[in-house]
């Protein structure tokens, strides 16, 4: 984790997100993604109650010790397929209460057990794009979930993801494999299937 954290500017940090984060990263996934591809607010929130032992942020300090600015974020969900689903993409019903899945029968959204991460939304900020930042979180995503530190709530076999056909090099730079065409037909567009053992 130490060798991913290093190469950023002192004002920068990463740490799990948590649902008091909830405002910024609903704001940056709707900077960064169209209306039909980005992840909805109640989708986020599911996410960041349920699983944010594999969702990360990057931030910036700023002069107010409380405060703290998001700069670039992965939210992923397990799941047990080995590509990224429709499914999993999904969130279930969940209680308007408890925020827990009505039925214990929907495979839809976060499988805690699966062996898979599906990362379905990699961000960063408009104005801190190119510097390598997106390298940085998509590094640290894989160490987080793959070192000797991780429990076995987000240890996961690999990371899978769906691309559009322009950021494949992108992924292929670290590391990950395409495996073409995706079956997952997300926002009405079309995907690459990729994939990172880990
Ligand atoms: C894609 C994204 C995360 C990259 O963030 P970043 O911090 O600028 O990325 P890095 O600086 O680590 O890497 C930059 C590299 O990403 C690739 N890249 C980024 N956007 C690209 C695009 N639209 N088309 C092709 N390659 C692109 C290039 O290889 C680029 O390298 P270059 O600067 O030498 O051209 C950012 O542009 C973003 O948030 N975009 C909107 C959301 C999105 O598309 N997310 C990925 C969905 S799977």
């Amino acid at each position: 984790m130490n060798s991913v954290t290093a190469s950023l500017p002192a004002n920068l940090y990463l740490r799990n997100l948590s649902l008091a984060d909830l405002d910024q990263v609903d704001k940056l996934e709707s900077q960064a993604f169209s209306e039909n591809e980005r992840a909805s607010r109640e989708k986020i929130a599911y996410r960041l109650r349920n699983c944010a032992d594999i969702c990360f942020g990057l931030f910036q300090t700023c002069d107010d010790p409380n405060a703290e600015i998001l700069v670039g974020h992965t939210l992923s969900t397990k799941t047990n397929s080995f590509f990224i689903t429709d499914q999993a993409m999904e969130m279930p019903e969940l209680d308007p209460v408890t925020h827990t899945p009505v039925s214990e029968q929907e495979k839809l959204g976060h499988l805690p057990t699966g062996p898979t991460v599906a990362l379905h939304s990699l961000a960063v900020a408009k104005n801190f794009r190119k510097q390598g930042l997106a390298q940085v979180l998509m590094k640290y995503t894989a160490e987080a979930i793959s070192s000797d530190n991780a429990t076995t709530r987000n240890r996961a076999d690999r990371i899978s993801i769906i691309v559009h056909g322009e950021l494949v090099p992108f992924y292929q730079h670290l590391g990950y494999k395409d495996n073409g065409p995706s079956k997952c037909a997300h926002g009405g567009e079309k995907w690459n299937d990729m994939w990172l053992e880990l």
